[in-house]
């Protein structure tokens, strides 16, 4: 029997700003109760002007090190996920490289699938690993979307926030625990259903992207909803089909962080009792690719992936794309 993959550390880091609702409806037509009934959603972290993404990320990436019990000398991996990297060149990836002193000749690269980009970064990560070429990974979800809100839309800046989640991958002895699979996929049907669509090489930055608001978030709410619940419990039918599991052996789900109401409708569709679900999206917002590991490293810390156990990773995101993974601890 093969060695697994595993997860072997977890931090998370949130910028220490909090935005209430109660903040945002001061800045736009809108109200904690239209807020919180319609997403769940009562408070975000906002990261300051000295806090990008690869800060976030470099000090979520030093816990989740000190919590596998190694230093940044073990690491020659890093996948990090981010759709709002500190700058389009370098990746972010190599900017904590060396905020975190990872030994020069680690691989570092950026994974861009928006909010399922954690999911994404964790399956090339463990490919790579079961490879054989690399000993420790560091995959991270870094995300400072604060940047790139409008700040007078009040139908996408109220559901945002800043964060970062990291995980370190490494090989585990007993090949029926760490992760079983991951399964991905993407529909690019309709890359305007979901975009930020300035600032790059189609519509570079200029006065009139700047006057057509085009450096922000662009959204299809109601699409994108219907998307999300239909893409997340295909994705966990399919991953649970190929791993020959059904849902009462899953103790819990970890899905990305958008809406609490996605959640609901997943928990019904799946028949899943809501209460396995992780849910921190009232605290966090969507932190697109940092949602997931913020979430598992605090269901981590509050006991609730305990050995033996199996978790359930769901998400969806710009693109559009989708993911489900599953972890045995
Ligand atoms: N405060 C008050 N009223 C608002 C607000 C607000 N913040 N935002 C919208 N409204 C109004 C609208 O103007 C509209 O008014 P109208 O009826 O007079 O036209 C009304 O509320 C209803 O608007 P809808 O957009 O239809 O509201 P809906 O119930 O669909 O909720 C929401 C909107 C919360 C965005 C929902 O559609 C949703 O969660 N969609 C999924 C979005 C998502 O998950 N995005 C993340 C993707 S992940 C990634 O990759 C980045």
């Amino acid at each position: 029997m093969g060695q697994s993959i595993a997860i072997v550390g977890t931090g998370a880091c949130a910028p220490a700003k909090i935005l209430s609702n109660q903040d945002l409806a001061k800045l736009v037509d809108t109200s904690d109760e239209w807020i919180t009934t319609r997403t769940g959603i009562r408070e975000r972290r906002i990261a300051g002007h000295h806090e990008p993404p690869s800060e976030l990320a470099a000090r979520a990436a030093a816990v989740a090190i000190a919590d596998a019990g190694l230093t940044a000398a073990d690491i020659d991996l890093l996948v990090l996920a981010t759709v709002t990297g500190d700058m389009p060149m370098p990746s972010t990836a190599c900017l904590v490289q060396r905020r975190l002193g990872l030994p020069p000749g680690a691989v570092c690269f950026d994974v861009n699938a928006a909010c399922s980009g954690f999911l994404y970064a964790l399956e090339v990560a463990r490919a790579m690993l079961a490879a054989g070429r690399h000993r420790h990974a560091l995959v991270i979800g870094a995300e400072k979307f604060s940047s790139f809100l409008d700040w007078q839309d009040r139908a996408t800046c109220v559901l945002f926030g800043d964060g970062a989640g990291a995980v370190v991958l490494g090989r585990g002895a007993d090949p029926a625990r760490g992760i079983l699979g991951c399964h991905l996929g993407a529909d690019g049907g309709d890359p305007a259903l979901l975009c930020i669509p300035g600032g790059g090489s189609l519509h570079p930055a200029s006065a009139g992207s700047l006057e057509h608001r085009q450096h922000f978030v662009k959204m299809k709410g109601r699409e994108v909803f219907k998307f999300a619940v239909r893409a997340m419990a295909e994705a966990a039918r399919e991953i649970l089909e190929q791993h020959h599991l059904t849902t009462d052996q899953i103790s819990c789900v970890i899905s990305h962080q958008a809406n609490r109401r996605i959640i609901e409708t997943l928990s019904h569709d799946l028949g899943i009792p809501l209460d396995r679900f992780v849910i921190n999206l009232d605290r966090h917002g969507n932190t697109s690719s940092a949602s997931i590991p913020l979430a598992l490293d605090e269901a981590r810390r509050a006991g609730r992936l305990r050995p033996g156990e199996i978790t359930l990773l769901l998400a969806f995101g710009a693109g559009l794309t989708y993911g489900s993974a599953l972890i045995r601890w």
